[in-house]
């Protein structure tokens, strides 16, 4: 196993950034290109992202980023191969093993956000362990969405309320977007505020949709095991140019 740098990268200067996100989500895609473009299996990019994850980790430590919210294995993912699949699990499982440690002592506090459905109990297990053990930390909260899938959060969400109303602990037609938002798995993650996407495919695959409603999107062409926290940083500099408005208008005919 590769060893990896502390966190401050030596030659390395974090940019000073006018705006900094609180919040940023990330669809850590391209490993299998990657691979096969080396003349590898698949399974080659995946490991080779392990790197990059840890090295975006330590970024957004740098920039002050608080919340990071990666997409590690979608509802979706389950169409691939069974031994695409079988390895992604297994590794899933050793990632979190041996890096547990390191991200405890960075300060990280992970969260594992996903369906308990078909996931690997091994899986499971060790997401609950590195919960546990990082769950007083508070340098940034590194949310692992593992068997997450957006449409399928929000329909479990509208599932429970149901459930509420049935019982009588929830009044019928009293829902709003703060209660609903308070409901889903996320919470109490904020909303996005940068979703990023590697590997040049723009598209969101069902991650985290209702959260980025209002998120600033950024395309690296980057495949996610090149991926660093430069690139990281670089999609910060564009989200800090960009000027957010939420629906509200700004009115200078002057320029
Ligand atoms: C992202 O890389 C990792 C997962 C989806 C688990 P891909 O495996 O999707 O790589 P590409 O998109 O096929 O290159
Ligand atoms: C999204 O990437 C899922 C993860 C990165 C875990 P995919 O590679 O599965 O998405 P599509 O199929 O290209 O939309
Ligand atoms: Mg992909």
């Amino acid at each position: 196993m590769m060893e990896f740098q502390p966190v401050a990268k030596r030659g390395i200067k974090v940019p000073k950034f006018s705006q900094v996100p609180k919040h940023i989500a990330i669809v850590m895609d391209g490993n299998g290109r990657w691979a096969n473009k080396r003349g590898l299996p698949r399974v080659e990019g995946h490991k080779a992202g392990e790197a990059a994850l840890l090295d975006v980790v330590a970024g957004a430590i740098e920039a002050g980023v608080s919340e990071l919210s990666v997409f590690a294995f979608s509802t979706e993912n389950w169409k691939r191969s069974p031994e695409e699949v079988r390895f992604l699990m297994g590794f899933n499982k050793e990632v979190l093993r041996d890096r547990r440690d390191q991200l405890n002592n960075w300060g990280v506090k992970v969260r594992w956000v996903g369906r308990r459905p078909k996931l690997w109990a091994s899986v499971i297990d060790e997401l609950e362990e590195a919960q546990r053990m990082t769950k007083k930390n508070k340098v940034l909260t590194l949310t692992m969405c593992v068997n997450y899938g957006s449409r399928i959060e929000i329909v479990d969400t509208v599932n429970e309320i149901t459930q509420l109303v049935a019982k009588r602990k929830l009044k019928a037609g009293s829902i709003t977007e703060k209660s609903f938002g308070k409901l889903l798995s996320t919470n109490p993650l904020k909303d996005v505020d940068l979703f990023v996407r590697s590997s040049g495919e723009k598209r969101m695959s069902n991650f985290l949709l209702w959260q980025s409603a209002y998120a600033e999107l950024v395309f690296s062409e980057v495949l996610w095991p090149d991926f660093d926290r430069q690139e990281l940083w670089r999609a910060i500099e564009q989200y800090s140019t960009r000027q957010r408005r939420f629906g509200a208008a700004i009115d200078s005919p002057k320029g």
